[in-house]
């Protein structure tokens, strides 16, 4: 799938070096820049470095939650992976996966993008609209996070869902743009800290960012499970391990998998 190639500011290793603070840039162990790959996810996961970064320009079998398929045209989002080795993995997954999914709504926030939000446990909507999704995958005690973020996508049929794009969000607010690779940068420097530091610092100190950008606290909600079954309940935001907490009757249930669907 070709994008409008003229339209595109290409991956370039070097800028987002340069523009990674000198912290982040001493841990890095590696970071490719890929024309093209299946993912970037199973690319880091056989590296044998840690912390390994690696973008792609395009991926021919970009991977999605649920066993789905991530969609992203040539250079019309950014395709990222990270991956970090644990001596020890004590701390729950689920809890990282949350820490990171709100590490990203923190950078667009802070680029102005005011009204980003997040359906658990790491989708980021814009007014309903997927912008960016999560995918952690695990190896033996390493553990790789990929980050899908639409830049500037051309019209897609095969995205079965609604979406936006980054650039598109920017016009309609009058916000100015950010480059690419500045933008990679960004994201490789915060979540590599937050990989780096989770241990350490757990889900904590990401609970009330959570419930600022969650959008199904206090809403009914379903949630579907991949055995094709559903529970409704009202959304009650997430407990100490990130998992989705649901009020189902007189009981607040604990939900560690599924899909929520909310009606925004
Ligand atoms: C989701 O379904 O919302 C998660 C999408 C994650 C997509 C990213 S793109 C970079 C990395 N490589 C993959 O194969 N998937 C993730």
């Amino acid at each position: 799938m070709i994008n409008n190639l003229k339209h595109i500011e290409p991956l370039d290793r070097k800028q987002i070096l340069t523009e990674l603070p000198m912290a982040s840039r001493h841990c890095l162990a590696g970071l490719e820049i890929l024309e093209r790959v299946d993912s970037t996810n199973h690319y880091a996961l056989a590296q044998h470095l840690a912390p390994f970064a690696c973008l792609a320009e395009y991926q021919t079998a970009g991977r999605g939650r649920q066993g789905r398929q991530w969609v992203s045209p040539y250079g019309s989002g950014l395709c990222l992976s990270l991956k970090q080795h644990y001596s020890t993995l004590n701390e729950s997954l689920a809890g990282l996966n949350i820490a990171l999914a709100v590490t990203v709504t923190r950078i667009l926030h802070d680029l102005g993008i005011t009204k980003v939000g997040l359906k658990w446990p790491n989708d980021i909507l814009w007014q309903g609209k997927k912008l960016a999704g999560l995918l952690l995958e695990k190896r033996g005690n390493d553990v790789v996070i990929g980050i899908g973020l639409n830049v500037k996508m051309p019209a897609v049929e095969t995205i079965s869902q609604a979406w936006v794009d980054l650039y598109t969000i920017f016009e309609e607010h009058g916000l100015k743009k950010i480059s690419r690779n500045t933008l990679a940068s960004l994201l490789i420097a915060q979540c590599l800290d937050t990989l780096i530091r989770y241990p350490q610092i757990g889900l904590v100190s990401f609970l009330k960012d959570w419930h600022n950008f969650d959008l199904s606290y206090g809403q009914q909600v379903t949630l579907k499970f991949p055995q094709a079954n559903s529970i409704t309940g009202i959304a009650c935001g997430i407990d100490e391990h990130g998992a989705l907490l649901l009020q189902v009757g007189q009981h607040r249930q604990h939900y560690n998998y599924g899909e929520v669907s909310l009606r925004l």
